[in-house]
């Protein structure tokens, strides 16, 4: 793989803001608090995704501004689910102010699929005390939690639309001035994908400075995602700035830029069924792509994001339809995969390969290694486990006031590769 070439960009300041750096040092208690109130109702996001909404909550309430001075903003939450990212936004605007000038739209379909209204306790139960998974019964929750935080209204708006369907003209209509955060946790296809990318390279829906947040950046079944973010840096609309080794990176648009069809050579999937199985682009584009981000995160120390990333390239080949050179990195991946990282990924990519290659879904299949045995022992286990925990305690940077982990990296870019991409 060729170097890349990183260019630091923005005013990145150390040693100062101490303020905001203990706020971000002490993301763990504003988490904990948090889920309390939510109290394991059904929710697509982990400690850090918590950690950093609510850190841009609070930091997106801070540059609001105070008393007549205090605009009010937009954020965008696309995928609601349950709400519980808007929620926790919500959570950290109203630590700074509980008349927040904050409001969320938050889009979703709104219907969730049988298995998960069959079989998973938390939408279960949710259905039983709220009646539906549509918005007035989800409205109905955010209204009463967004009561015990104490603020004045729910600032959560919720629109039952397929974002597949929704033109960028209806977002710019509802904030005027754009939205300061997209969480984009919906693109679960490749066509929805390149509608999501036509908001973010929208300058009315998103402008210079929005953050961005790719939710599903390291998910098996949105590979398109990681895709997308990357070819956004590379056409340099956007920046990304690493956050913590176990933190989604978080990107900014800072320039307007066309990047053409993101996802440009949609095929029909390999497995029926099976979306992550779609070819979306070419093999060459994706490989690139995956190299591109892993390089990025190894140069930044994030073990973890580049061996997943190593792992969504296994992927690739499976889409391509090159099952001999997928096994071939699965091993190679093997030997070489460090104690300190749960396996897990390796394991998932062992599982759907198996799947390709035997056509049987089977996702407790083990690729029954020594290096596996090794890495699943009690004590490298224990290990993982105090380690991981530790990981809650180190700061989260979400602006450049914050104490920065990694300054915000730019791509730089040929001219002749931009106009490429363009098409
Ligand atoms: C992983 S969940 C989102 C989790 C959520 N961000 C949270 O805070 O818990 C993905 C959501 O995307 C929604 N979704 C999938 N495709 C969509 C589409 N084309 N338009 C709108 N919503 C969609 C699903 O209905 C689902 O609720």
């Amino acid at each position: 793989m060729s170097r890349l070439e990183y260019s630091q960009i923005g005013d990145f300041r150390r040693g100062h803001a101490v303020k905001h750096y203990l706020s971000s040092l002490f993301s763990y208690r504003g988490v904990r608090r948090s889920s309390t109130v939510w109290a394991g109702r059904p929710s697509g996001l982990g400690h850090f995704d918590i950690a950093l909404y609510i850190l841009i909550g609070r930091e997106l309430e801070r540059q609001s501004g105070h008393g007549s001075d205090k605009r009010g903003y937009w954020i965008l939450d696309l995928g609601t689910y349950f709400g519980h990212s808007a929620f926790a936004v919500a959570y950290g605007a109203s630590t700074v102010s509980k008349d927040p000038a904050l409001n969320v739209l938050s889009i979703d379909l709104f219907e969730q699929p049988k298995y998960l209204l069959a079989s998973a306790p938390e939408v279960v139960q949710f259905v039983k005390e709220y009646g539906s998974t549509e918005p007035d019964a989800i409205g109905r929750w955010l209204d009463s939690i967004c009561g015990r935080i104490g603020l004045k209204r729910n600032p959560i708006r919720l629109m039952k639309q397929d974002v597949f369907e929704l033109p960028a003209q209806d977002l710019a209509a509802i904030a005027p001035e754009g939205y300061r955060l997209i969480a984009v946790d919906c693109a679960k296809t490749p066509e929805v994908m390149n509608r999501v990318s036509e908001f973010l390279t929208d300058p009315l829906v998103c402008r210079t400075g929005t953050k961005i947040l790719f939710q599903d950046l390291f998910d098996w079944h949105a590979p398109w995602n990681a895709y997308a973010l990357w070819r956004l840096l590379k056409a340099g609309a956007l920046s990304l700035r690493g956050a913590g080794p176990q933190v989604t990176p978080l990107a900014e648009k800072v320039a307007q830029r066309q990047t053409g069809t993101i996802c440009d050579n949609i095929q029909p999937s390999r497995i029926s069924g099976e979306t992550w199985s779609t070819p979306f682009t070419t093999l060459e584009n994706e490989v690139a792509a995956l190299e591109g981000l892993a390089g990025m995160f190894r140069e930044w120390g994030y073990t973890e994001f580049f061996l997943r990333l190593d792992c969504l390239k296994v992927g690739a080949l499976l889409r391509a339809g090159r099952l001999e050179q997928a096994e071939t990195l699965i091993t190679k991946l093997d030997q070489t995969w460090p104690a300190g990282v749960r396996d897990s990924y390796l394991q998932n990519a062992y599982c759907r390969m198996m799947h390709l290659k035997t056509g049987r879904k089977d996702l407790s299949l083990v690729f029954d290694t020594s290096g596996h045995r090794a890495r699943n022992s009690f004590l490298a286990r224990t290990l993982r486990g105090i380690s991981g925990r530790l990981q809650y305690f180190k700061p989260i940077a979400v602006s450049t006031q914050d104490h920065p982990t990694e300054p915000p990296v730019q791509i730089k870019t040929t001219e002749k590769e931009t106009k490429a991409q363009a098409g």
